[in-house]
């Protein structure tokens, strides 16, 4: 299985890598590829609605760091994405290539034909966020799996870490460390839904 983990902090070493660090790792252990990629190191701009992507190209004609990316998402078994939030959203550099992924809704979306051009790809959502109240910006998830279940992205799962400030990734709880290494577990044998969300 090939697993994408793009990094959307401009932290390295931070929280939300450490955790998307976490489940790479472990999904490597269990024979995975996994390849990760930090958005903040790529030069790109955000979609510039030229519509290409919904005419003959059939994708984004955009060309620049964020190119190979977008074709290493259509390779993928598995896209792993993983952002702190920033002002009650995921950060500008995840925006800017959700905004660009547009190109993975199908031409005749827009008519009402078939949304999404890619097939049953699973999605892992993992969001760090410095408020301790999981209430809080619990709405950017389903918001943006929304959108990646057009494209087609199917049962899509979050990792939430909640009350991490600017210490880097060393105030993880175990529990969400485990929750990483089970994620990557399901990932790799096989994905399921969690008992509670049947
Ligand atoms: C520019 C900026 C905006 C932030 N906005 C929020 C916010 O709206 N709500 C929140 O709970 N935390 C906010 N934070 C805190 C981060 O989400 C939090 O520290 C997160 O765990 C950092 O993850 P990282 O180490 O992966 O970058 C913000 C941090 C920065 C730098």
């Amino acid at each position: 299985m090939n697993i994408l983990v793009l990094l959307g902090s401009p932290r390295s070493q931070g929280n939300s890598a450490t955790i998307a660090a976490h489940l790479a790792e472990a999904a490597t252990a269990l024979g995975a590829q996994v390849r990760t990629v930090e958005l903040n190191g790529l030069s790109y701009r955000g979609c510039q609605a030229c519509y290409a992507c919904k005419g003959k190209a059939e994708r984004c004609v955009l060309q620049d760091d964020l190119t190979p990316v977008l074709a290493a998402v259509e390779s993928a078994d598995a896209l792993v994405l993983a952002t702190p939030v920033y002002f009650g959203d995921v950060t500008a550099q995840l925006k800017g290539f959700l905004d660009r992924s547009y190109g993975f809704l199908a031409p005749g979306y827009l008519a009402g034909g078939q949304k999404g051009r890619l097939s049953r790809k699973k999605l892992v959502f993992i969001q760090t966020q410095g408020n301790p109240d999981q209430a809080f910006f619990k709405e950017i998830f389903p918001r943006v799996n929304h959108f990646l279940e057009w494209m087609g992205f199917a049962d899509g799962q979050i990792i939430r870490a909640c009350g991490l400030g600017p210490n880097r990734g060393e105030a993880i709880p175990e529990s969400v460390l485990a929750e990483a290494e089970q994620t990557a577990q399901r990932l790799v044998e096989g994905w399921g839904l969690r008992p509670s969300f049947r």
